[in-house]
């Protein structure tokens, strides 16, 4: 049997008659940015969220950029973020000017751990940006108190976690603004790059509208009220999700119903599973378990004809563009630990109950060896 991390190919086969007509509508219509797809799709998102304002961008990365310039963060601010996360997260509070600090991470969430963003708050400190990893919401109640004790604005990164909801409340409308990226393989992928900006705040929301139309006046074309840059959404894109985000919730229901297979399919073995804080749901992005001798079990499973995928082996405090940066690697004891130990297994909405314990069965067989 040959498992795919995730299989695109067989949600864009379920979909194809859809998608073709959708795009090639939004195509014909000569109205190729800022058209009533991008409207639609916006207002669609941000009910399905439950929040005020959605603003259609370019990608995830300048969803953060746009989301953190827009709450005012800039040259000489500090933002406290994660290092256990993807590059965009990091590169995308630089684009602000703003400098980015670590704190370590929650060994169970793999979240950002509100203890050590207390030990790292400075003066210069003006924003948390913590990142809902694998789809589990990041600890928003410790994280929010924080942000309300010394006044710093929350801009969470949700990029894989649509849909996952701490204490009730989806994420991308717990903080002052989400970040939400539509890269093909996530919860909800366009065909190519897209993103979006939420919040429930009409200024915020403002901003972004204008930052990412290159700052413009909404009103004067030729008129820009602040710099900002080109990181609109396209209308075939819009189109695109619109077909699918009616098929999101199932999807996600889908996904939590693999991760009850995989429960029982793992039992009894040296294998801590994926877990979400009391009250919080999990939207599943990717299946991320921890193992003993990962490196020999991933090949084992490739051998078998399994894909799996390490997100992510190397921290960015350890990436080569942020050498320069000087930071120890005693500094951030258990994302170190994660690095060397996370596994993501195969998850996406079509997979079979057949394929999961094809699966389980394969890591039965390499522990018991
Ligand atoms: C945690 C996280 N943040 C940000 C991004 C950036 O999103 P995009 O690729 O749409 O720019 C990603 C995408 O992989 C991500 O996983």
């Amino acid at each position: 049997m040959q498992i795919p991390l995730f299989d695109l190919q067989r949600q864009h086969d379920s979909l194809r008659t859809q998608l073709n007509a959708a795009a090639l509508d939004a195509l014909n219509s000569m109205q190729w940015l800022l058209g009533p797809q991008t409207e639609n799709f916006e207002k669609e998102m941000a009910s399905l969220l439950g929040v005020k304002y959605c603003i259609s961008c370019s990608s995830g990365a300048s969803a953060i950029q746009l989301a953190l310039m827009a709450a005012g963060i800039q040259e000489g601010d500090e933002v406290i973020t994660t290092p256990f996360t993807f590059m965009a997260t990091t590169s995308s509070i630089s684009l602000t000017g703003a400098k980015f600090v670590f704190a370590d991470i929650d060994p169970q969430t793999y979240n950002i751990d509100p203890k050590d963003i207390a030990r790292k708050i400075t003066r210069k400190t003006k924003a948390i940006l913590p990142v809902h990893l694998y789809g589990a919401a990041a600890d928003m109640r410790g994280i929010m108190a924080l942000a309300n004790e010394h006044g710093l604005k929350v801009i969470e990164d949700c990029a894989q976690s649509l849909l996952a909801m701490s204490q009730g409340v989806k994420t991308g409308g717990i903080g002052h603004a989400g970040a939400f990226s539509f890269y093909p393989s996530k919860n909800l992928g366009a065909c190519g790059d897209a993103g979006a900006i939420t919040t429930n705040e009409e200024e915020l929301a403002n901003r972004c509208r204008s930052l990412r139309h290159d700052g413009r006046n909404k009103d004067k074309e030729y008129e820009h009220d602040l710099e900002g840059s080109t990181l609109r959404m396209d209308e075939v894109q819009a189109a695109i999700l619109r077909v699918k985000l009616k098929h999101l919730k199932d999807w996600t229901t889908a996904r939590q119903k693999i991760a009850t297979w995989y429960e029982y399919g793992l039992q009894g073995l040296p294998v801590t599973l994926p877990t979400s804080l009391p009250n919080n749901t999990h939207a599943y992005c990717v299946y991320t378990v921890r193992c003993p001798n990962r490196d020999k079990l991933q090949v084992y499973l490739k051998e078998n004809g399994i894909s799996t995928a390490v997100y992510y082996p190397v921290p960015l405090y350890r990436q080569p563009a942020y050498k320069h940066l000087g930071y120890r690697k005693q500094d951030f004891p258990v994302t170190e630990t994660a690095c060397q130990e996370v596994l993501s297994l195969p998850m996406f909405p079509q997979l079979t109950e057949e394929e999961v314990m094809y699966v389980c069965e394969c890591i039965q067989k390499f522990y018991r060896k």
